[in-house]
């Protein structure tokens, strides 16, 4: 029987190389074709814009073969895809993806926001389900090209953005269960407004004991579409309790993991007055978000003095460490509960006012009447969309045309 400990010890595959390293062609964008629509799409209005159902007129593919590599990219009228029914996309969910944002800076330029790390997570995604690796920053020079084009398509209110999800599938029509000797990579992109477009609202978590989300040596800290489907039902479970999300947990001691499709963080006070800011190590069971990270390195850099994020106490410490339900009901018990916040690139930090767990609501403090959230997550909103929309420069913000 295998141990606990070996289980643990699961090798992690998250190395950062990102780049092809089979027989064939690696992705080249300098080789890319474009077609521009004849046939532009009515926009719709960003009032009535509804999180992933607008597309643009616009998408890339880049198909793969295992003897040739990577093919020519090409950027074309958004069109259904034509795949065989026993490509293996389908029956083994040979499919992995990413979401990232595009947002229009004051000047109005366009910018993306740390477009490699989602390179570098999709690159170990396709490495855990033996899709082929690529180079990352070929995709983003051809998704910078992709957005250029469909430029007038970035919604400029405050909060809205444009969404991008490039996606691999696995495309061999074969029903072997084996690594797919074909592929395909696409982009696709949707105008979003604001995940609150009526003012922050917290959200209710249900503590979930009867799934699990991940667990050590599985596929939870990779972006693959095999992790979501699953999760419907228990999110199903959790609004028939009343509750927005799933606290995922793992394990008998009941470890806190993520939140819905974001990551945890949960502040706390010390005796000496630091707030304690903590978050689940990733250890291949929690996706490793690039709002997590960016969130981590603001704090640090705060706590530094490097920068001076407004309602962020001057005593203010980051750690990532194992947390289990026990100490959030302790630290409701002993006062020392601060707030608890998820963050993600579609909402960027969501609040929660309450935890179900074993029974009753843990209460959770959400700052000043009105803002909907405490102050660690409002000045980590804040200081995150002045980034991502340019309106304080970082090398995080990259530019795209
Ligand atoms: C399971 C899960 N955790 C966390 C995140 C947050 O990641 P990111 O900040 O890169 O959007 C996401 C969303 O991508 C997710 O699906």
């Amino acid at each position: 029987m295998l141990s606990r400990l070996a289980l643990r010890r699961a090798p992690r595959l998250a190395l950062v190389r990102t780049k092809y390293t089979g027989p064939g062609n690696d992705i080249q964008a300098s080789a890319v074709t474009i077609e521009e629509t004849k046939n532009p799409k009515a926009m719709t209005p960003a009032k009535d814009l509804k999180f992933g159902h607008t597309f643009t007129d616009h998408m890339l593919t880049i198909p793969y073969n295992e003897k040739t590599g990577w093919g020519t990219p090409e950027i074309k009228p958004y069109q259904p895809l034509c795949l065989d029914p026993s490509a293996t996309v389908f029956h083994y969910a040979f499919t992995l993806f990413e979401g990232t944002k595009a947002y229009i800076a004051p000047d109005g330029s366009i910018r993306l926001f740390r477009p490699d790390k989602n390179m570098e997570r999709m690159n170990n995604s396709a490495r855990r389900i033996a899709l082929p690796e690529f180079d990352g920053d070929q995709l983003i020079e051809l998704i910078k090209k992709l957005v250029k084009l469909d430029k007038k398509w970035i919604p400029t209110d405050k909060g809205y953005s444009l969404y991008l999800r490039p996606t691999l599938i696995g495309t061999e029509a074969a029903l072997g269960v084996g690594p797919s000797k074909d592929a395909l990579l696409f982009v696709i992109a949707s105008p979003v407004g604001p995940y609150y477009p009526k003012g922050f609202k917290p959200v209710q978590l249900y503590a979930t004991t009867e799934f699990v989300r991940a667990a050590p040596g599985g596929t939870g800290g990779y972006k693959l579409g095999a992790n979501y489907a699953p999760g419907v039902v228990p999110q199903k479970a959790a609004a028939q309790h009343g509750y927005s999300q799933n606290l995922w947990l793992l394990g008998e001691e009941h470890a806190l993991t993520e939140v819905g499709t974001m990551n945890l963080f949960v502040a706390f006070t010390k005796p000496d007055g630091t707030v304690e800011v903590v978050t689940p190590p990733l250890e291949d069971i929690v996706l490793p978000g690039v709002t997590r990270d960016s969130a981590m390195q603001l704090m640090r850099d705060h706590a530094s003095g490097k920068i001076n994020v407004p309602g962020w106490p001057e005593k203010l410490e980051v750690s990532e460490r194992k947390l289990v339900m026990n100490d959030l009901v302790e630290a409701e018990k002993n006062g020392t509960l601060v707030e608890v916040f998820g963050t993600g690139t579609a909402a960027v930090v969501s609040a929660v006012d309450k935890i179900g767990y074993a029974g009753r609501d843990i209460a959770i403090p959400c700052g000043p009447e009105g803002q909907g959230m405490g102050d660690i997550a409002k000045g980590l909103l804040d200081r995150m969309e002045a980034i991502q929309t340019g309106v304080i420069e970082s090398p995080w913000s990259v530019r795209a045309d």
